[in-house]
């Protein structure tokens, strides 16, 4: 067997230059070529991963989405103006640079024009954002009908089981279970003859109504729709694959991926079923965009100093209390997507150790340091237990995450405002402690530290 492998190989080495069938762009690099550098939510999402990827795509030549659709929601704060992103990539608001979204990406086409009309309103930004944005044609589509049933699925599991998942109805589910499905469609459907495109979705939308009787769907009028956002769709759509294949093994390029949703709403990897559908965790990069394992470069980890959940399921740390309540307000935490309160806790690094488990991170940003700058005493948690026996690893059963005993470390607070450091050095002592607090637990370097809502409001480490 190794023998034939390695003849095999043998013979690739041997193989004449200009053998490959004249396909040039198939060929592999001789050289590693360009890396993507990642951003990832190390928590329930929510963590400032738009504030990051802001910050890191000014220099960037490619910012890219891999998955997820508009579930996510980003703010990012520039020039005191607030732009609120759902599909396109954050980093769009780069003049000199190329936003990608990748195959891996669920697309609601009103909602992404809606989404650029609405920051094109906010400020100057987004100017010309059409002329830098690229999509995958191998990318899906979620339809309204996807949303309806999304909408439909959460009455059913009230009605049936008692409690919802809490979804932001964005027909994300769904839509991601058509491509399972394998009857799903794509941006290279609607961009190709669009009777035979139509054909295809009168199949899907029936296929809904026959599981969905009573969800409403205009199949004409959305057809109608459909097409005219067809014609704006097609100078957008490129093949993802030899886009990424270019950008990673032409001249050097800086190439950056934000994560949206995060670890714990991972498919695979999260609190499941109260997760999103897809993989908001470092192998979503490859799968999501075509990306070979080998041009993976850093992974930066985005963890909120404390921690929040928006919509249904566990969460150890959570302080339904005072303390949760000033998380709330002095963090202004409401959902950019669905405007739902969300649920706030300490921050738990039993949590976050088992997400750096799965992504590998390099190093981490650590966000909203500023919204503990009134709090006497911070507690974090560090061990789970149940019945007294301590857990040796983060539970995959939701029954026994919900039962879990946490274990606090309580660390000294600063009650001091961090809004205006930009240096380590510029912290309060306490501050200081709190993050090599955290470096030692999870022995992983921080890198950045957010003190504010701005782009400015960061103190770098290194
Ligand atoms: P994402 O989904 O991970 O991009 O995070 P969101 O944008 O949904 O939520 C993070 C919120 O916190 C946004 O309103 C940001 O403007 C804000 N934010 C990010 N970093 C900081 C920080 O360091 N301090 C403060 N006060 N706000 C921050
Ligand atoms: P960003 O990128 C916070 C949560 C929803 C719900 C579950 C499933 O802003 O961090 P879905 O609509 O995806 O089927 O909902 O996942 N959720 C998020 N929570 N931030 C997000 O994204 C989220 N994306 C999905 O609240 O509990
Ligand atoms: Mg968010």
């Amino acid at each position: 067997m190794l023998d034939a492998v390695l003849s095999n190989s043998e013979s690739v080495k041997k193989r004449p230059e200009g053998s490959n069938g004249g396909q040039e762009a198939l060929r592999i690099p001789k050289e590693p070529g360009n890396k993507v550098t990642v951003v990832l939510g190390a928590q329930w999402g929510d963590e400032g991963k738009g504030k990051v990827v802001d910050l890191l795509s000014v220099e960037a030549d490619i910012i890219c989405r891999c998955q997820g659709g508009n579930n996510a929601g980003h703010t990012v704060v520039v020039d005191s103006v607030e732009y609120d992103f759902h599909l396109l990539p954050t980093g769009v608001l780069n003049k000199k640079a190329l936003a990608f979204i990748g195959n891996g990406v669920v697309i609601h086409l009103p909602g992404l024009f809606e989404e650029a009309e609405k920051n094109l309103q906010k400020g100057k930004g987004l100017q010309g954002w059409e002329e830098r944005l690229k999509i995958s044609d191998r990318a899906h589509i979620v339809f309204d009908f996807h949303q309806a049933a999304d909408g439909m699925q959460e009455q059913q599991r009230q009605q049936q089981a008692g409690t919802q998942l809490g979804t932001t109805r964005k027909g994300i589910g769904p839509a991601y279970s058509s491509k399972a499905a394998r009857n799903g469609l794509r941006v290279c459907d609607i961009v190709a003859d669009f009777k035979v495109f139509e054909g295809k979705f009168r199949a899907l939308a029936a296929h809904f109504l026959g599981i969905y009787p009573d969800l409403s769907v205009d199949i004409d009028g959305e057809l109608r729709r459909l097409k005219d956002y067809a014609e704006r769709l097609r100078p957008l759509v490129t093949d993802g694959v030899y886009f990424m294949h270019k950008a990673l093994s032409g001249q050097s390029k800086k190439i950056l991926v934000e994560g949206a949703n995060a670890a714990l709403l991972d498919i695979d990897f999260g609190t499941y079923p109260f997760v999103t559908s897809s993989n908001c965790t470092a192998g979503g990069v490859c799968t999501g965009l075509g990306v070979p394992p080998s041009h993976v470069g850093r992974v930066y980890g985005v963890v909120k100093t404390y921690t929040t959940r928006v919509g249904v399921g566990a969460f150890p740390t959570e302080q339904d209390n005072d303390i949760g309540d000033l998380l709330q307000s002095r963090g202004r935490e409401f959902g950019a997507t669905t405007g739902r309160r969300r649920r706030c806790g300490w921050l738990d690094l039993v949590l976050v150790r088992y997400a750096h488990m799965v992504n590998g991170f390099s190093a981490l940003a650590l966000t909203k340091l500023d919204i503990l700058d009134t709090l006497a005493e911070i507690k974090v948690g560090v061990a789970y237990s149940v019945d007294d026996k301590p857990l040796s690893s983060f539970p995959a059963n939701m029954d026994v995450l919900s039962q879990v005993t946490v274990t606090y470390e309580t660390l000294q607070g600063w009650c001091s405002s961090t809004e205006g450091a930009r240096h380590f050095e510029d912290l309060p002592l306490q501050a200081q402690a709190y993050i090599c607090f955290i470096e030692d637990f999870l022995q992983v370097p921080v890198k950045w530290v957010g003190v504010g809502k701005s782009r400015e409001s960061i103190v770098k480490l290194f």
